[in-house]
């Protein structure tokens, strides 16, 4: 199978080493780059090297040596970009080995680089730059094989007037003569490239546990160091037990700023976090848990192509989970509860229902046209963005099948294949066929219980998988509250509610009541009906107000709006001139497009520029602009 998500000839070669140079632009706001490959011709001749690009201006082409190569650009085509066909001068044999040179600019058409002005940074003293190549913008950053099927060590440097942080190990800086200076990094274990990353700017580091560091502008690190210092050596040593040592060295994550469009992503020993994870309460940790989990769910056994997005996210949803009943047992453990184990059950299936939640909030918000986004293995074709499918479905119905097959066996069973699994393909590429032989292999004397699992109904099926039991205890407080107000808009009187009803509540389960408000929203039935509710609401919780949760602040500014109360459509349409992080960004003007189209686009137009090109391209599409 061929990914059709890449114009290159992939196929065609072995890739050894890469090494990437950077040097960058603040104030032309481009990168210049010269990448280098080493490529050994495998099974058929071939005389040309195919390259994906995306806007990036190709300076010159050396092979072998010769800095003349004759190489061209094709015609760009939609959402590939433009092949870089390069002329190896000769029939190259298999076997033999080519290394070729390329020297280019990246344009500030492109979408893999954001550059911020030095005002829109924290600390308004240095420009920031940072990259985000998953799914397929690595091609803007440099000519390459983007495709996640072709895994290669890296050698990165960077010279840059600010601090750099790049996917790899920092091995020394070097100060040059024009107060730049040159940062070098290794990446000693193969990676693909949507996992190659740069970070420049005001940007300093802090320890978070014994190997790990934290990184961000300087006013916000101390702010980021307690937020994580608690967590962060607990998560990498129960990912230890659960799957094997974690093989990349040092586990160091930066903070971005507030454009940076997710809420985490893996790039290797420099994980990326979005600013909203620093609510002071330490609740959105389990993001650094899930990215952590992609040190081996991904980043060491790799999706082959993007249909199959599930391996990845649904593998990570599950070992994030499994990482936070670990945390949860050895916690009820310290204070002596008598059943630790039953309390770590209890708060995994917790989780499990938050992201039930999501999964059936998201069906119910796509509609009946959006079956093929539905289904777990993708059908990608050529013209379609990977980024236009990213969605729930990978994470959420990825997990529910893991967490399926893992009740189905049993736990201990496959607590077993988890590690046989990993360590079969690390350093390797695989897709779903891989997955269930290597399950179908290692569960020899069990063919019958997995011929029990309806597989195509999981795989190839659109709409929601059958739902998982979950222990609802902890949930069943916030549905009972929710119910309660939907029950007051009969007779409206809400002088029954006031603070206490939620203040035995946790971060989390603020956000399950919040949930089960929000999906009392219906075509038969709909809080713009009982504004009155939601302004008595907003008076007995005047927390939800005040909260640096982001995740609280973004649900209670969408039950809100959904009640079309204006002030709270000023309110959130305000906030997303401060945050960029799309799993707000995007339902956030979804929702406010439904309530008044004109005042969507009124705020989109308002704050276009402070969002990441990626997020500004949905959010249009979104809007139908
Ligand atoms: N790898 C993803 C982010 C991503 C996916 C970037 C697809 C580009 C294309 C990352 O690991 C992720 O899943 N992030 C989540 C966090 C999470 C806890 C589910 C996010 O950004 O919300
Ligand atoms: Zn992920």
């Amino acid at each position: 199978m061929v990914d059709v998500t890449t114009l290159s000839n992939y196929q065609a070669f072995d890739l050894k080493q890469g090494s990437l140079h950077i040097d960058v632009d603040f104030p032309a706001k481009v990168i210049h780059g010269h990448v280098t490959y080493e490529l050994t011709v495998v099974e058929a001749a071939t005389s040309e090297l195919v390259l994906d690009t995306s806007y990036l201006k190709i300076n010159s082409v050396s092979v072998n040596g010769s800095d003349d190569a004759t190489f061209k650009l094709r015609d760009r085509v939609e959402p590939l970009g433009s092949a870089l066909v390069i002329d190896l001068g000769h029939s190259v044999l298999p076997g033999e080995t080519v290394k070729v040179v390329v020297e280019y600019d990246s344009t500030t058409d492109g979408t893999a680089l954001q550059f911020l002005d030095k005002e829109v940074t924290d600390g308004k003293k240095a420009p920031y730059l940072f990259s985000q190549c998953q799914a397929i913008h690595a091609r803007a950053m440099v000519p390459c094989f983007d495709t996640p099927s072709v895994k290669t060590p890296y050698k990165l440097t960077a010279t840059s007037p600010h601090q750099v942080l790049m996917s790899g190990r920092p091995e020394k800086v070097e100060k040059n003569d024009d107060g730049t200076s040159t940062y070098f990094f290794d990446q000693p274990v193969p990676i693909p490239l949507y996992l190659l990353t740069i970070a420049s700017g005001d940007i300093v580091g802090a320890p978070i546990g014994p190997r790990s560091t934290i990184y961000s502008e300087p006013a916000g690190i101390k702010a980021a160091q307690w937020e994580f210092e608690a967590d962060m050596e607990n998560f990498l040593q129960i990912a230890e037990r659960l799957v094997f040592a974690y093989e990349w060295g040092n586990y160091d994550a930066l903070v971005l700023p507030s454009s940076f469009p997710y809420g985490g992503m893996e790039n290797p020993n420099c994980t990326f976090l979005t600013p909203t994870l620093i609510c002071k309460d330490r609740s959105s940790v389990l993001v650094v848990a899930h990215e952590l989990a992609h040190s081996w769910s991904g980043n060491l056994v790799t999706l082959k192509d993007w249909s199959n997005f599930w391996l990845n996210e649904g593998w990570t949803v599950y070992l994030e989970r499994r990482i936070q009943e670990g945390i949860a047992i050895a916690e009820a453990k310290r204070e002596g509860r008598p059943d630790p184990e039953a309390y770590g059950a209890l708060m995994r299936s917790f989780h499990a229902i938050i992201g039930w939640n999501a999964l059936e909030n998201l069906i119910e918000a796509l509609g009946p046209d959006a079956d093929r986004y539905l289904k777990l293995v993708l059908d990608l074709t050529s013209n379609d963005d990977p980024d236009d499918s990213f969605s729930s479905v990978p994470y959420e119905k990825g997990l529910s099948l893991l967490v399926h097959i893992e009740q189905t066996l049993g736990k201990k069973a496959f607590d077993g294949f988890i590690p046989h699994y990993f360590k079969k393909y690390r350093y390797r590429s695989v897709d779903t066929k891989d997955f269930l032989d290597t399950l179908y292999e290692y569960f020899g004397d069990r063919k019958a219980d997995l011929d029990g699992i309806d597989w195509d109904l999981w795989l190839h099926q659109p709409g929601l998988p059958p739902k998982p039991k979950f222990d609802t205890t902890l949930a069943d407080e916030c549905y009972a509250l929710a119910k309660k107000w939907h029950a007051a808009t009969e007779d409206g009187d809400y002088s029954k509610f006031s603070k206490d009803d939620i203040a035995q509540f946790d971060p989390n389960q603020l956000v399950v009541f919040l949930d089960t408000m929000m999906a009392y929203n219906t075509d038969k039935w709909s809080w713009s009906k009982h504004s009155d509710a939601l302004k008595a609401f907003e008076e007995a919780y005047p927390e939800y107000s005040t909260t640096h949760n982001a995740e609280i602040l973004f649900r209670h500014y969408m039950l809100q709006v959904s009640a079309h109360r204006s002030k709270f459509m000023e309110r959130m349409g305000e906030w997303l001139g401060t945050v960029g992080r799309m799993k707000y960004v995007r339902p956030a003007y979804v929702l406010l497009n439904k309530v008044d189209h004109k005042v969507a686009v009124e705020y989109f137009k308002k704050w276009l520029h402070t969002y990441h090109p990626i997020c500004r391209t949905l959010v249009k599409k979104d809007l139908g602009l």
